[in-house]
């Protein structure tokens, strides 16, 4: 029989044993900040402002921040587990690349990147962003963090839909299941027969729709599931 194939999808609690908080465990961002104020376009053109700061916060904060062994062990899995891994991440950070994954889909956007709102092109953030900074390539006055906020469309859609059709295996971890199209993974894993797992420290808005729940610590789970994979 051929290697499964697997896709992990993972969400901001695989990051907070790094120190990185979560948006709706208590005391998260979405309870210091309102989501109207700092995550939307809307929000943007109104305060820009604002929202660069609050993103300047968040990439000073990641770029201090370490991997710790979930981010490890899964960067493990893909170099060696004989079938295709695919990494979705919901996070802006970058701790998978630092715990060693070479290819990770961010379907939220980066907080290590910019965007050109007029052209679209992209370029390495600096680690403090100005509103108003101007486009490397088309001089327009336009940059603007490269993150996918409330209202507009995720990133790499069409990849991520591919590899969910040919998934055996599904993996969710340290996400709650809120938002879509993320929470809406599981389904379409579901409906191509493959195997479904949520590791989460508590049960996601979905959690009904898996196969099998591990709780715990992203740290303590998700390592041991590796293993289990990586031995056959
Ligand atoms: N290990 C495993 N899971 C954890 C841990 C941990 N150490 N700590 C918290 N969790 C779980 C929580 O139980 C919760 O289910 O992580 C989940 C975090 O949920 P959210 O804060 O809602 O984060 P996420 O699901 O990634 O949010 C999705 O919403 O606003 C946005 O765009 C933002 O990408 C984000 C999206």
């Amino acid at each position: 029989m051929s290697a499964p194939s697997i896709v992990i999808l993972t969400g901001a609690g695989i990051s907070a044993e790094s120190g990185l908080g979560t948006f709706r465990d208590e005391g998260g961002l979405w309870a210091q900040h309102r989501i109207e104020d700092v995550a939307t376009p809307e929000a943007f053109a109104r305060n820009p402002q604002l929202v660069v700061d609050f993103y300047n916060a968040r990439r000073t904060q990641a770029h201090a921040a370490t991997p710790n062994a979930a981010h490890v062990a899964i960067a493990r899995l893909q170099a060696n587990h004989a079938g295709p891994v695919t990494l979705v991440t919901q996070n802006v950070d970058d701790l998978h690349e630092k715990g060693g994954s070479q290819d990770v889909i961010h379907m939220h956007g980066a907080l290590t990147s910019a965007l050109c709102a007029t052209c679209d092109n992209r370029w390495p953030a600096p680690l403090t962003m100005a509103v108003g900074a101007a486009c490397p390539r088309c001089n327009a006055p336009a940059a603007r963090p490269d993150i996918v906020w409330f209202g507009e469309i995720p990133y790499h859609m069409e990849r991520i839909e591919r590899a969910l059709s040919a998934a055996d295996i599904f993996v969710a971890i340290g996400t709650s299941g809120n938002v879509y199209p993320a929470a809406g993974f599981v389904q379409m894993a579901r409906h191509v027969g493959a195997r479904t797992i949520e590791m989460n420290l508590d049960p996601g808005e979905n959690a009904g729709l898996f196969d099998e729940t591990r709780p715990g610590k992203a740290s303590d789970t998700v390592p041991v599931w590796v293993e289990t994979v990586l031995a056959g």
